[in-house]
């Protein structure tokens, strides 16, 4: 039995036709009016059941949750609230839903805490928040693969399992095969990784910048969007342990190129979203002025959610020196009155996300590029400024989020990079490959890293990164 999507009906001028829709139960009121949600929109549809020609026990089994089959005619609804109806001729249950084991879960109809939906991650999809958060997610991605495709980028693959360290922070997860209760070990007592299953110590990646520089010096143009990891002992609301990150690198492209590329990509995206998503921006929109109304006015959000997204798309980001916002801190009233749990005392300082974040949500107001950051705070493939002490790095700061884009123009001469690898004690053995780019045809070139999910948090107004992912990876958690 063919059956349509409630988001085509919804829209459908073909009135009197006979349809079968198939979804889940949202609510069934006075024996007559069926909620439902297929997921192809935030809206239900609603069905009117015949009750006095439906069979008591398919009644019965009409519950929150279950999995049902309708047939019956579209018609102009004689209700408020709704366009359209389904005047239901013939309903199945497709797979039932015991209204007592319902109670006990998020699905029972009645508000739950975020924190409450976490813990049934598997089933919080079939509440209206996430769902909506889950499409947008999906709208995002495919507009993230739709400007780069757009603009004659390659999609590059590059690997999960690596034997380097991109950041050389230092923050990874090992990969084995061994038994760890069993390890081999060499004449000098030290785990032997020549009998591990690559022969030597792999983990996961923690970025693909290397590996799409290595790209990039051949297609011109790449970028990645997979899964990245990190295991960083951060329990806040904008960490993962394991999560997407979107990195387009690019030859013959210097720093100032590599703001361009970054500031239209995500005014692109997000004006995708604006344009193709309004339903599930609504609710979400609403669902944050609701969640205000119980707050102080002080942490209330400051703008309407898609109003925000449109002072993003509208609006240059601020692009601003390292040194600049340094002298802008010093001198702030959170400084000098010692209100920073970090106070900033001179150059040099690595910024904290209480200093990100008052540049970009009390100073400026809007979008900040950072740029040209000290060398010794950064990563060793950055391109090092005459100044000989900064680097051609740059941060987007998003408010309400802190850093959302990490990038750099990178150091494209090998005596320079050789060096600066000895001095931060990067092996070069280990990245014999990626210093060959260097020696054969190097040129100018840059990228950055989008953290996927602080878009996605910054775009549906959530604001535990945990709520926008399906199934987060954080310490001390990897259920389902
Ligand atoms: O600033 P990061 O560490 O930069 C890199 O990895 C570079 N290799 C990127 C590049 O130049 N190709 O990370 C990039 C972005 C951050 O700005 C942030 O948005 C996100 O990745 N990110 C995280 N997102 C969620 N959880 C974490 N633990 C994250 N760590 C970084
Ligand atoms: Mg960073």
């Amino acid at each position: 039995m063919k059956h349509h999507k409630i988001a085509e009906l919804l829209k459908s001028e073909h009135l009197l036709q006979e349809y079968t829709v198939k979804g889940w139960v949202r609510a069934f009121r006075s024996n007559r009016f069926i909620s439902l949600n297929d997921g192809s929109t935030i809206n239900n549809l609603q069905c009117v059941v015949d009750f006095e020609n439906t069979p008591e026990e398919i009644l019965q089994q009409i519950n929150v949750g279950a999995a049902i089959a309708v047939k019956g005619t579209l018609k102009e609804s004689e209700g408020k609230g709704q366009r359209v109806e389904i005047e239901a001729q013939e309903i199945e249950i497709l797979g039932e839903a015991n209204p007592e084991e319902v109670k006990k879960t998020i699905l029972s109809p009645k508000r739950h805490s975020l924190e409450k939906l976490r813990e049934q991650a598997h089933l919080r999809v079939r509440t209206n928040t996430f769902s909506a958060v889950m499409r947008l997610r999906s709208k995002l991605s495919f507009a993230v693969h739709q400007y780069f495709q757009q603009n004659g980028f390659n999609y590059v693959n590059t690997p999960i399992i690596t034997g380097s360290d991109a950041e050389g922070a230092g923050e990874m997860f090992k990969v084995t095969n061994f038994d760890l209760n069993n390890t081999p070990t060499d004449e000098n007592g030290e785990i032997d990784y020549k009998k591990d299953f690559f022969g030597k110590e792999t983990n996961l990646t923690v970025s693909g910048q290397l590996e799409a520089e290595t790209y990039a010096l051949g297609l011109g143009q790449v970028y990645t969007f997979g899964p990245t990891f990190r295991a960083e002992n951060s329990n806040t609301s904008r960490h993962l342990a394991e999560f997407w990150m979107i990195e387009p690198e690019v030859a013959f492209c210097d720093l100032d190129g590599n703001m361009d590329l970054a500031e239209d990509f995500i005014k692109y995206v997000l004006s995708y979203i604006l344009e193709n998503c309004d339903d599930d921006l609504a609710f979400l929109e609403n669902r944050v002025i609701q969640e205000d109304k119980s707050k102080p006015e002080k942490d209330r959000a400051p703008m309407k959610l898609r109003d925000k997204l449109k002072f993003i798309t509208e609006n240059n980001f601020k692009r601003v020196s390292y040194t600049e916002a340094i002298d802008i801190l010093k001198n702030s009233k959170p400084n000098k009155k010692k209100k920073f749990n970090y106070v900033i005392e001179e150059w040099g300082a690595d910024l904290q996300s209480e200093h990100e974040r008052y540049l970009v949500e009390k100073h400026f107001k809007c979008p900040v590029i950072l740029f040209d950051y000290p060398a010794n705070i950064k990563a060793f493939y950055m391109r090092l400024n005459e100044d000989g002490k900064t680097v051609r790095a740059m941060d987007i700061l998003f408010p309400g989020i802190g850093e959302i884009v990490g990038g750099s123009q990178r150091e494209e001469r090998l005596d320079v990079l050789q060096n600066k690898m000895k001095e931060l004690d990067v092996d070069e053995k280990e990245l014999w490959w990626y210093l060959d780019t260097r020696k054969f045809g190097t040129c100018v070139h840059s990228g950055f890293g989008l953290g996927f999910e602080r878009l996605v948090l910054f775009a549906t107004g959530m604001t535990n990164i945990r709520d926008v992912i399906p199934y987060p990876r954080t310490p001390q958690n990897a259920e389902f």
